[in-house]
């Protein structure tokens, strides 16, 4: 198969687009694919100062380096969170970025709150680990000034969401489809530039470009069948996933959700909640070893 471009050796055929591409044709392409839609869904500024949240994951390592090279301003944030050897090799794989890329990392270790992701004993372990990089990436961009929190969230990813809460009957959470919140109530704004990318042309992506990613999935990560649900669907209807995701954000942007609760400050550490105490430090209390 040959690159629709350059007659060169293509590395794959993307079905959406109907185009084949090379190595050195593919990174220009993707670029452009995100570039258009940060322009337009008016998810980034250039003026911004942006916390980009690297996992070293495939998905975020893509979002840090294509946000550096299309000129924004990034500094990454990686959250340790104590994973045994898959968490030694993100923070390596995140600090290899930002020497690459040339931007600050700056190291945030849950550790120092008193626990770690392997000290949580109990079954929703992703859930708890979710809440804690929210809590983490937040209140660091709070702190130190950041306009925006960015992060590597896909097409799948927004689609599993909707899936998983909005169908099961949780209305509430359809405002929170779209790719852009503003900061509000202290809740810093976050962006997710990559949210019509799929994985795998992230992964086409950081392969191209030699750039650093760990290919370790957590040890806690569980099997999704919801994700091998969406992508047999994609396989039997190619661009799916991409009509699907600009379908919920026309869904997130006309429906209005009164919010059911009223945000308050947490009586422990500052931070906005829904509750006197927020859930993090509930966490630190129920997990923590000082
Ligand atoms: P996940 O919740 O694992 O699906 O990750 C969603 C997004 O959160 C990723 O694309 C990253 O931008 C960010 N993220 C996840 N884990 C970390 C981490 N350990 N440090 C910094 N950012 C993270
Ligand atoms: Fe959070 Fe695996 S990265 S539980
Ligand atoms: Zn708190």
């Amino acid at each position: 198969m040959k690159c629709s471009k350059c007659k060169e050796k293509a590395i794959a055929y993307l079905k959406p687009y109907r185009i084949a591409l090379c190595k050195n044709c593919y990174p220009n392409f993707y670029l452009n694919l995100v570039s258009r839609s940060i322009k337009k869904y008016g998810i980034l500024r250039k003026v911004e100062r942006i916390l980009a949240c690297v996992s070293g994951g495939k998905d975020s390592s893509a979002m840090a380096f294509a946000l550096k090279k299309l000129g924004y301003n990034i500094e990454i944030l990686h959250i340790d969170l104590g994973i045994k050897e898959y968490s030694v090799k993100s923070k390596k794989v995140a600090e290899e970025l930002a020497e690459e890329l040339d931007v600050p990392i700056h190291v945030v270790e849950l550790s120092e709150y008193g626990f770690t992701i392997d000290d949580v004993d109990v079954k929703k372990v992703c859930s708890v680990c979710g809440t804690a990089k929210r809590y983490l990436m937040n209140r660091f961009a709070r702190l130190n000034g950041f306009d925006v929190i960015s992060t590597g969230h896909t097409a799948e990813d927004l689609i599993l969401f909707f899936f998983k809460n909005v169908l099961s009957g949780g209305i509430e959470w359809i405002p929170k489809l779209i790719p852009r919140s503003e900061s509000s109530d202290g809740l810093i704004a976050r962006a997710r530039p990559l949210f019509e990318r799929s994985e795998k042309e992230n992964m086409l992506f950081v392969l191209s470009l030699n750039v650093p990613f760990v290919t370790d999935e957590c040890p806690h990560a569980p099997r999704d069948v919801w994700k091998e649900i969406i992508y047999d669907i994609e396989i039997k209807k190619p661009g799916f996933k991409q009509n699907f995701v600009r379908g919920l954000i026309k869904l997130a942007k006309s429906v209005k959700v009164e919010k059911e609760w009223e945000l308050k400050k947490c009586r422990i550490c500052g931070e906005t909640s829904s509750s006197d105490i927020c859930a993090f430090c509930r966490y630190v209390e129920k997990f923590g070893r000082v």
